[in-house]
């Protein structure tokens, strides 16, 4: 891995604690205007303080983050298709070009094994690679569940291992029961889990818990945190669990806290 890859890595990866919390605001590529973001720059300004990393699309990006702000973005390059229609049927939406002018620290796509589109999803995870390799930029892969998939652990240990061999950086994927073997399929390459739907503000934070504990390095965590009653309190409570180590009643406290 050259010095460029190690170093965009270790600005998302915090090398002190080896973990990481992004926040994750993509939604709008296959969602529109989802629950929270519908004003995605007032939702995500107060959340920036305590996210290692930002994902996101250009147009997003461009429209209403603040260019001075000082966070890695984890560039959105696929899409193509909607909630309305077949979800795996991606493209690569955003040239290796317009990441590098973004000044993207890493670039993303989403991966649907077993899909109807699996090769055409896999290709586009081997394109971004290739440029990645190129100029440096480390490419998180997103194994992305279809309508019919059993997010099970022989499952999504299939899928993340598929992108491991493709290529991926790091990647990203569900929480599940045994998560550990979902870990261990992917070997050296860090795993990051994705929030899901909106849960429970202490359910969300014992899956961030047990996801670390069992070897993720982190999350990647959206709807958890934007649509909860305090989102500040949200992301503060996941990070003290994936970076300091709290308990989950530790971090339900820091939550309670902020939010009151
Ligand atoms: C889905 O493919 C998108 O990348 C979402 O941003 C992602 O799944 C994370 O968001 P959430 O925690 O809301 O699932």
């Amino acid at each position: 891995m050259n010095w460029g890859m190690k170093n965009r890595i270790s600005r998302i990866i915090k090398p002190k604690s080896g973990h990481c919390v992004m926040l994750a605001v993509d939604h709008g590529y296959f969602q529109g205007p989802t629950t929270g973001l519908s004003n995605l720059g007032r939702t995500v300004e107060p959340l920036l303080p305590y996210a290692d990393a930002l994902m996101i699309t250009r147009g997003a990006i461009r429209n209403w983050i603040d260019p001075a702000v000082d966070i890695p973005i984890i560039l959105r390059v696929s899409g193509g298709q909607s909630v309305l229609k077949e979800l795996s049927n991606e493209i690569i939406t955003t040239c290796i070009d317009d990441a590098i002018r973004i000044n993207a620290t890493a670039i993303t796509c989403s991966v649907y094994v077993g899909g109807e589109f699996e090769k055409e999803t896999i290709q586009n995870l081997s394109k971004l690679v290739d440029d990645g390799e190129e100029y440096g930029i480390p490419v998180l892969a997103v194994t992305a569940v279809g309508k019919d998939m059993v997010r099970d652990a022989r499952y999504l240990a299939l899928a993340s291992r598929i992108c491991v061999e493709i290529g991926a950086h790091i990647v990203k994927t569900y929480y599940t029961e045994d998560f550990g073997k979902v870990v261990e399929a992917c070997r050296n390459v860090p795993v990051v889990i994705a929030g899901g739907k909106k849960l429970p503000e202490m359910d969300a934070l014992k899956m961030a818990f047990n996801a670390v504990s069992d070897g993720a390095v982190g999350v990647d965590m959206g709807r958890n945190i934007f649509q909860s009653d305090s989102p500040v309190g949200m992301i503060r409570a996941v990070r003290a669990i994936v970076h300091e180590n709290k308990t989950v009643d530790e971090a339900y406290a820091i939550y309670n806290q902020t939010k009151s």
